[in-house]
C-alpha cells in the first residue's frame, strides 16, 4: 500500500504538469499520439529503495511474459532513423520530457546492436549502410545496390554486381511495397530500396554525364530515371518525400517555381504518371492538402514530392506556419500504411526519418532531437495501425554521429542548455556537443579561447552546438547502432551482429527473398498471445487506473 501511494504521487505530478516552454506540444499532431510527458519524480519517491525494487520486479515480470512470436510476418515495416545514434535516442528522452521516459520503439521487446562498417571504410555513409540493411550485402562507401566489386568512380558494372533489396524480395512474393522519407526521394537511403548506382550522387543525368564523360558507352541511368523505370521501382505503390529537383529538366519548374536540374528535357513526374497509369490509377501530389484529401481506395500508385529538395525540418515547418502545406512524417507514414494495407498478401514499407542526420551534420542539436521525436511518433502510429500477430516492425539507424551527451547536468535540467557549471577555462559548456563540425568556431572564438555561451539563446532552432575539430559538415561515427524489433521473429534481432544480417532476418520472418521456401514448423500465436510488447503498456495503464483510485480513497 505504501509504495502504491508513492506511485500515485508520481502520477499526480505527471498528470498535473504536462507542458513547459522547452518541450512545446506540437500543435498539428493527434494528441492521442503524443508521448506522455513524465515530469520530475520527487526525491521522496526515488529515495526509497522499494521504488527501484518494484521497478525491477515489473521489468522482470515483463521479461518473463515475453513469448517467441513465430508467426509468419505478413507485413514488415522498417523504420530507419538516419544518423540516429544511441546518444541521440537518449537525449531525445530529455527533449520529450525526462530521463525516465522511453521513446515509442524503446518499448519494443527485442534489441540488438549492429556493426555498421563498410567494405572499404571504418566509418560508413548512408549508401553502403543502406545496401547492407536493405540488400543484405556490405559494399563500398557511396555504393547504392551494387557489390563491393564496383568502385564509386566506375561507370559500368556487371549483372552479377547488382544487389537487389528486400523491396524486390517482397514484390516477388506478391506483397505491396512503399518508400517514405523526409529526404529527397533519390537520396542514399530511399534510393537503395529501388536503384543501383556505383555513386550515390548520380541522382540526375547531368551529374552522370559529367562524372562519366570519359566513358561515353556508359549505360548507367541516373537514380531519378531508375525511380520511374527500374523493375522494382515500377511496382512501388507508395513513394513520398522531397526532391523534384532531380525529376525535372532545368527549364521546368515545380509548383513552387523551383527549376529542375536535368538536361535531357525530361519531366520524370509526368513520365511516372504516364507509366503507372498503364497499370492502375496513379496520383501525383505535392501539397499536404492533397494528401489530406487523397482517396486511398481509388489510388493504386501514389507519388508525393513535397519539396524541391529535402522535406523541411519539422521545427521550420512549425515556425514558418507551413503545417498546412508540408506533411510531417507521421501523416506520410499513416497514408502509406493505409495504401499498403489494401494488399491482401501483405506489404513491405520503408520509412526514413532522414533529417536526424542532416541536423547533426550542421551541429543543430535541437533539430536533430526534434526529428527523432517525430520519428518516434510515426512508429507509435504504425504500431497502433497494425498487429503484433502479423506485422514485424524493425527500427534501426544506419550509422552514428560524433554527438555526445556529457558533463554532469542535474536531473531534469534542460538537455539543450549548459551543464550548469564551468570548465577549466571558467566558461560554461553545453550538455550536448560534437567532436567535429561547423560549431567549431565556438571553440576557437576569441583568439583561441572558447566563446562565452552563458547568454546564448538556446531556444533558437538553428543554434549550432560546440564542436572541437573544424569541419564544415560534422561527420558520422563508427560505433554500433541499435536495432529494435516487435512482432513475428523479432527475437532474432538480439545480440551483436552485422548490419547486413538485418534484411535476411526480415526475409526469414516474412518468408520472402532467400527464405521464400522456408518451411514453418512452429505453432502460430493469435491475438493478445502475440502481444509481448503491448503487455507492458496494458499493465501500466491498469496500474495507473488502480493507483488513482487508491490515492483518492
Ligand atoms: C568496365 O569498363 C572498364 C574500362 O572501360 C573495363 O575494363 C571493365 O571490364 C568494365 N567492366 C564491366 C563489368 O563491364
Ligand atoms: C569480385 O571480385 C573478386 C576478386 O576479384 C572476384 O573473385 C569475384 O568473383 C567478383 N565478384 C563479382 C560478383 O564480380
Ligand atoms: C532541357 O534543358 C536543356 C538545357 O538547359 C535545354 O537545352 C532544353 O531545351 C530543355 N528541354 C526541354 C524539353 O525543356
Ligand atoms: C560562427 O560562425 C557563424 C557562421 O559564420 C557565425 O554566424 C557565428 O556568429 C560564429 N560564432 C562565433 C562564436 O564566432
Ligand atoms: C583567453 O583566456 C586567457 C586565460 O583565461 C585570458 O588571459 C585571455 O585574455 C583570453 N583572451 C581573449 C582574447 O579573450
Ligand atoms: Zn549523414
Amino acid at each position: 500500500m505504501v509504495t502504491l501511494k508513492y506511485f500515485s504521487v508520481l502520477l499526480f505530478i505527471a498528470l498535473a504538469n504536462t507542458e513547459d516552454e522547452f518541450h512545446p506540444k506540437p500543435n498539428n499532431v493527434d494528441p492521442a499520439l503524443e508521448i506522455t510527458n513524465i515530469k520530475p519524480i520527487h526525491k521522496t519517491i526515488e529515495g526509497h529503495n522499494l521504488y527501484w525494487t518494484e521497478h525491477a520486479q515489473r521489468y522482470i515480470e515483463d521479461q518473463l511474459k515475453l513469448t517467441k512470436n513465430t508467426n509468419k510476418a505478413k507485413n514488415v515495416i522498417m523504420f530507419l532513423g538516419d544518423g540516429m545514434s544511441i546518444s541521440t535516442v537518449a537525449a531525445t528522452r530529455m527533449y520529450l520530457g525526462g530521463e525516465e521516459l522511453s521513446l515509442s520503439f524503446e518499448k519494443f521487446p527485442h534489441y540488438g546492436l549492429v556493426k555498421p562498417y563498410c567494405v572499404d571504410r571504418q566509418v560508413p555513409d548512408s549508401a553502403c549502410t543502406a545496401t547492407a540493411f536493405l540488400g543484405g550485402a556490405k559494399n563500398n562507401y557511396r555504393g547504392i545496390g551494387v557489390t563491393a566489386n564496383v568502385s564509386s568512380s566506375q561507370c559500368n558494372y556487371s549483372d552479377e554486381d547488382v544487389v537487389h533489396s528486400i523491396v524486390k524480395w517482397a514484390q516477388d512474393e506478391g506483397k505491396a511495397t512503399g518508400v517514405v522519407t523526409t529526404t529527397r526521394i533519390t537520396h542514399a537511403t530511399p534510393a537503395s530500396a529501388y536503384a543501383h548506382s556505383p555513386h550515390r550522387d548520380w541522382e540526375n543525368n547531368a551529374v552522370i554525364s559529367s562524372a562519366c564523360r570519359n566513358d561515353p558507352n556508359s549505360q548507367i541511368k541516373d537514380i531519378a530515371h531508375q525511380l520511374v523505370y527500374n523493375e522494382e521501382a515500377k511496382k512501388l505503390r507508395v513513394i513520398m518525400g522531397g526532391g523534384t529537383r532531380h525529376m525535372l529538366n532545368n527549364t521546368m519548374q515545380n509548383d513552387e517555381g523551383r527549376y529542375g536540374e536535368r538536361t535531357d528535357g525530361r519531366n520524370l513526374i509526368e513520365e511516372w504518371l504516364e507509366e503507372r497509369n498503364k497499370e492502375g490509377k496513379a496520383v501525383y501530389i505535392s501539397h499536404k492538402q492533397q494528401l489530406d484529401e487523397l482517396d486511398v481506395d481509388k489510388t493504386d500508385f501514389l507519388l508525393g514530392l513535397f519539396e524541391h529538395d529535402h522535406c523541411m525540418y519539422r521545427l521550420d515547418v512549425l515556425n514558418n506556419g507551413l503545417q498546412n502545406q508540408e506533411p510531417l512524417l507521421t501523416l506520410m507514414t499513416e497514408t502509406a500504411i493505409k495504401m499498403l494495407q489494401k494488399e491482401e498478401n501483405g506489404f513491405f514499407l520503408l520509412v526514413e526519418g532522414g533529417r536526424i542526420d542532416h541536423a547533426h551534420h550542421s551541429n543543430y542539436a535541437r533539430k536533430s532531437l526534434d526529428e527523432t521525436a517525430e520519428f518516434s511518433r510515426a512508429i507509435e502510429l504504425a504500431k497502433l495501425m497494425t498487429s503484433d500477430e502479423d506485422t514485424l516492425i524493425v527500427v534501426t539507424s544506419d550509422h552514428s554521429h560524433v554527438f555526445t551527451y556529457s558533463g554532469y547536468p542535474y536531473r531534469h535540467d534542460d538537455v539543450l542548455k549548459t551543464t550548469g557549471y564551468t570548465a577549466d577555462d571558467d566558461l560554461r559548456f553545453e550538455t550536448l556537443s560534437y567532436a567535429n563540425g561547423p560549431g567549431y568556431n565556438r571553440t576557437y572564438a576569441n583568439e583561441g579561447n572558447r566563446s562565452d555561451i552563458i547568454n546564448d539563446d538556446f531556444t533558437h532552432v538553428s543554434r549550432r552546438y560546440s564542436a572541437m575539430v573544424p569541419l564544415s559538415s560534422e561527420t558520422h561515427g563508427g560505433e554500433d547502432i541499435a536495432v529494435y524489433g516487435s512482432g513475428p521473429w523479432s527475437h532474432l534481432f538480439q545480440g551483436s551482429y552485422e548490419q547486413s544480417d538485418i534484411p535476411l532476418v526480415m526475409a526469414y520472418a516474412a518468408k520472402i527473398g532467400p527464405y521464400a521456401e522456408r518451411v514453418e514448423t512452429t505453432t502460430p500465436c493469435t491475438g493478445s498471445d502475440c502481444d509481448s510488447a503491448n503487455g507492458v503498456f496494458v499493465t501500466f495503464a491498469l496500474l495507473i487506473i488502480s493507483l488513482i483510485v487508491v490515492y483518492f480513497t
